[in-house]
């Protein structure tokens, strides 16, 4: 039978994050009732551009710009309560009201101010080399809490615990003990800021708290669409990436199941985003990057700087091991290939095919730093094309060697191409057949 319309999605990084997710997501949304983030927190920025308009999306899923459709934050996700009334109070300003189609899953954790008070201290603590370069967000110190069990607060016990002023005293009783031990800093710190964080929570967001995987499951079986907006990256990824240079969830498809309580077998397709290029932001082994003049090309070709944190991204060529290694463990269905605009200009254009690792020559992705710290990328250089992508409105209209360029790295990767970026607006996206049918491209807003 052939589909009319698309089918349960993910949309995820396969790179070290700021892949361009936002804007696939902001693409497929209108074909969904249901969009759910399911992994990550204030980490992510995910950026989409309409026109002369910009939005900037941290914790709430990129679908809520889109008047039709859901908004979950599922179980998975590590929620900064100030961050999401902010992210909320943003929107309205500029006319969109959040509060009727978002949900907040009970089961989903807070973020308090002990855990981004924590990813400061323990980042300074840490030497140049070992320090992770964190987002700053207390990502990682939420969900080490979660997995510890005993000092974490999820949106159920807002609603529900009757003792929770007096556990959150224990709490911040106990997290000052820990940094004044180990930083011997504990930033003031104090338990009647964390309650007042508390009690605003449950003012402004306890109407949004709700059994959401409930709520998914059941959608799900009376034949709503689901899109799930996957956040950071497959190299970020707490078990697959580049550990311990990651972050501190699963970031690809397989985190849907722990994330959003529904199973990974509803999915159709598997979207994963990648540059034409490969960037990272924060520390960590990256064996294509370009520390020179090329590399520095790319980054102000791309406006390449993080959308959370404002910081230079590091740029290198397209790496299609480790590309390779995250199509594979995803599944991806298809590639979506962004800023393909970005590399006008270029000469010749470099794609890495394996790392040459001492006398080995390999091309499986290694687990370990170490030997991908020592790594030498082996780069296979393609002609580049001159001509501005930016106008391109048909896939069969991009130069010969741009092509050539995408048909390269389908044949490395292992998936088919199937959309390509040549700019940051909506309109800026080429789907290719048989996708094509199913996603319409909104006409230019550009003026
Ligand atoms: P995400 O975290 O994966 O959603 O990606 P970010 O939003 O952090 O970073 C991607 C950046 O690239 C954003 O500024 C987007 O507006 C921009 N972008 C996305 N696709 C393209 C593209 O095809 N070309 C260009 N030039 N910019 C793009
Ligand atoms: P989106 O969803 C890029 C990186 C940080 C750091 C490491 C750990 O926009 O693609 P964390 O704060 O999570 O403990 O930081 O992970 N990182 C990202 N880099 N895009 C992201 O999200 C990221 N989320 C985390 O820079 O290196
Ligand atoms: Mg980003």
């Amino acid at each position: 039978m052939t589909e009319t319309r698309l089918e349960n999605t993910c949309v995820f990084g396969l790179s070290w994050g700021d892949e361009g997710k936002g804007k696939i997501v902001d693409l497929l949304s209108p074909h969904f009732d249901i969009v759910v983030r399911y992994n990550g927190g204030a980490n992510a920025g995910h950026t989409v551009c309409v026109g002369s308009e910009k939005y900037a999306l941290h914790l709430l899923p990129t679908g809520v710009l889109q008047e039709s459709a859901v908004g979950v934050i599922g179980p998975g996700v590590v929620v900064d309560p100030l961050g999401v009334m902010e992210e909320m109070d943003g929107l309205a300003v500029r006319g969109i009201d959040v509060a009727p189609k978002l949900k907040i899953s009970e089961r989903a954790h807070l973020v308090m101010p002990y855990h981004k008070v924590e990813d400061r201290l323990s980042e300074r603590a840490l030497s140049g080399d070992t320090r992770i370069g964190t987002t700053s967000r207390g990502i990682g110190p939420c969900y080490a809490d979660k997995m510890r069990r005993t000092s974490a607060i999820r949106f159920a016990d807002l609603l529900y615990e009757d003792g929770l002023a007096d556990r959150v005293q224990s709490i911040v009783a106990g997290k000052k003990a820990y940094f004044q031990a180990a930083f011997g800093d504990d930033e003031g710190l104090a338990a009647k800021d964390v309650l007042a964080v508390i009690d605003k929570a449950r003012d402004r967001l306890g109407a949004f708290v709700a059994d959401t995987t409930d709520y998914l499951n059941s959608a799900e079986r009376l034949g709503q669409r689901i899109l799930f907006e996957g956040a950071n990256g497959l190299m970020l990824d707490i078990d697959h990436g580049t550990y311990p240079f990651v972050t501190s969830s699963s970031t690809g498809p397989h985190g849907i199941g722990a994330g959003a309580g529904v199973p990974g077998s509803v999915l159709r397709y598997r979207i994963g985003v990648a540059k034409a290029y490969s960037t990272r932001v924060g520390a960590g082994p990256f064996v294509t990057e370009l520390a020179d003049a090329t590399g520095d090309r790319i980054r102000e070709a791309g406006h390449e700087y993080g959308t959370t944190t404002g910081r230079p991204r590091r740029c290198g060529w397209f790496d299609a091991v480790a590309c390779g290694y995250a199509v594979r463990i995803s599944d991806a269905t298809h590639v979506s290939l962004m800023h393909l605009d970005t590399l006008s200009g270029f000469s010749e254009v470099g794609v890495c095919v394996a790392y040459r690792i001492g006398s080995e020559t390999i091309r499986a992705f290694p687990g370990a730093c170490s030997r991908l710290e020592r790594a030498e990328p082996v780069v296979e250089m393609m002609p580049g094309w001159d001509e501005g992508l930016r106008s391109v409105r048909v896939f069969e209209d991009l130069p010969a060697s741009t092509r050539a360029y995408i048909d390269r790295i389908e044949s490395l990767v292992g998936a088919p191409v199937a959309i390509v970026g040549v700019g940051p607006d909506r309109s800026q996206t080429l789907v290719r057949e048989p996708l094509k049918r199913l996603i319409p491209v909104p006409e230019s807003t550009l003026t």
